[in-house]
């Protein structure tokens, strides 16, 4: 391991946090969380394939803190943000007898974050908390900036909180043993800054970087880094999404609403996935709309495809529904207001920007056009 971890510190006042990034860095877990909240005792929420791996791993570090532990283990998988999980993992807290200063580690991708983080804002009414990512999207993403949430019938990630963590550990070997498949889709999240406003990063990304994260070369602490240090100064800035946290949506109202439409089945979408697809999707609405021009557009797509991600709604599956059915999904969206839609559009690459009152008319043509299309890269 480097000797000094990357550092991003998120700036909230009153609630400042820090993101450690380093290869190796859960061995130093319990000496940081020692002094992090000293004399804390903590429940690990993971799920059934991070314990397998990497569960005794974290708990040795405790151990070497003398940090009294007890371990909550999930199922894997999307299904698990759920109600019937969610009051498992707060049961078990409260049985454990964790008391409002002991801590609870969320050790995980970002069903066991947004599980764990919620489970942490309700429990005796608030309890601090620290996010171990355990996927790349979580590092680059879902650890970071306090959204937490169960999915609903109704839609996804419909019942949470704004619970910030007390701090961020994100050990880049634990990726080693993460599935190419989930590496992509956690590449689709990293790629995401880049296309919101790093025109540099998405050059950097395209032009190789790409190959280190998925290898394990120092370039994936980089892009873990790069990735975090832009949403920490967005969430710092606008922590309850009011204003211009709503970019990191890019391409998330379009693959919610295909997670939706699987079931949020693992065999057929995951949420990188999702937001992949939806990303193109997005791209090319734009371009619809006379906004990007057809060559940044085409650009952006057959990168995805290249790194062999997703990007048109045929290749999900089983298929994903009609644009009527779709349309519903979308309308339920966080960003709704009055019945219009609001979606991350773009002018072009890092030049993406909120657009409000989106007819939804307009949405359900484009969705019809796309799955009634021929397979082509743009
Ligand atoms: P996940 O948590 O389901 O993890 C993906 C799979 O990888 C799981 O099967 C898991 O068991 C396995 N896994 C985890 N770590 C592993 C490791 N080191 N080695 C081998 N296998 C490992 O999914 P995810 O992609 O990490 O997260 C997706 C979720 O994150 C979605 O629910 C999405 O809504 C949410 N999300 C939240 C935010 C936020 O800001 N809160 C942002 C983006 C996404
Ligand atoms: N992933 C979007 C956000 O945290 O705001």
């Amino acid at each position: 391991m480097s000797a000094e971890p990357l550092h991003v510190a998120v700036d909230l006042a009153g609630r400042p946090y820090d993101i450690l990034i380093a290869r190796g860095l859960i061995a130093q877990a319990g000496a940081r969380i020692a002094a992090l909240s000293p004399g804390a005792r903590v429940a690990i929420v993971t799920d059934e394939t991070v314990a397998g791996l990497h569960l005794g791993t974290l708990q040795s570090a405790l151990d070497a803190a003398a940090i009294a532990h007890s371990a909550i283990v999930m199922p894997a998988g999307e299904t698990t943000k759920s109600w019937a999980h969610l009051g498992r993992v707060v049961e078990a807290i409260l049985a454990a007898r964790l008391e409002r200063n002991d801590l609870i580690l969320a050790f995980g991708g970002g069903v066991i974050g947004d599980l764990a983080g919620f489970a942490a804002a309700i429990v005796r009414r608030g309890m601090r908390y620290v996010q171990i990512p355990t996927t790349l999207l979580a590092q680059v993403d879902s650890s970071v900036g306090g959204k937490t949430a169960v999915n609903s019938p109704h839609g996804k990630n419909l019942i949470g909180a704004f619970h910030q963590p007390a701090l961020v550990l994100a050990d880049t070997a634990l990726l080693d043993t993460l599935s190419e498949r989930e590496m992509r889709a956690g590449y689709a999240e990293t790629v995401k800054y880049g296309l919101i406003d790093q025109p540099d990063m998405y050059d950097w990304l395209e032009a190789g970087a790409w190959r280190g994260i998925f290898s394990g070369d120092e370039t994936r602490e980089t892009a873990v880094f790069k990735a975090c240090r832009s949403k920490a100064a967005v969430v710092a800035r606008d922590e309850l999404e009011t204003g211009d946290r709503a970019l990191l949506n890019l391409g998330h109202t379009f693959g919610h609403a295909l997670e939706q439409a699987v079931g949020y089945d693992p065999a057929r979408l995951i949420h990188g996935e999702g937001v992949s697809i939806g990303m193109a999707l997005a791209h090319r609405f734009s371009h619809r709309l006379g906004l990007i021009e057809r060559q940044d557009m085409v650009r952006i797509i057959r990168h995805l495809d290249a790194v062999g991600l997703p990007t048109r709604l045929q290749q999900v599956p089983g298929g994903v529904g009609d644009a009527a059915s779709l349309l519903t999904a979308i309308r339920q969206d966080k960003k709704v207001k009055r019945g219009a839609l609001t979606f991350i559009l773009t002018r072009g690459i890092g030049r993406s920007f909120i657009a409000n009152d989106i007819d939804p008319a307009a949405i359900e043509a484009f969705l019809a056009d796309e799955l009634a299309s021929e397979a082509s890269a743009a």
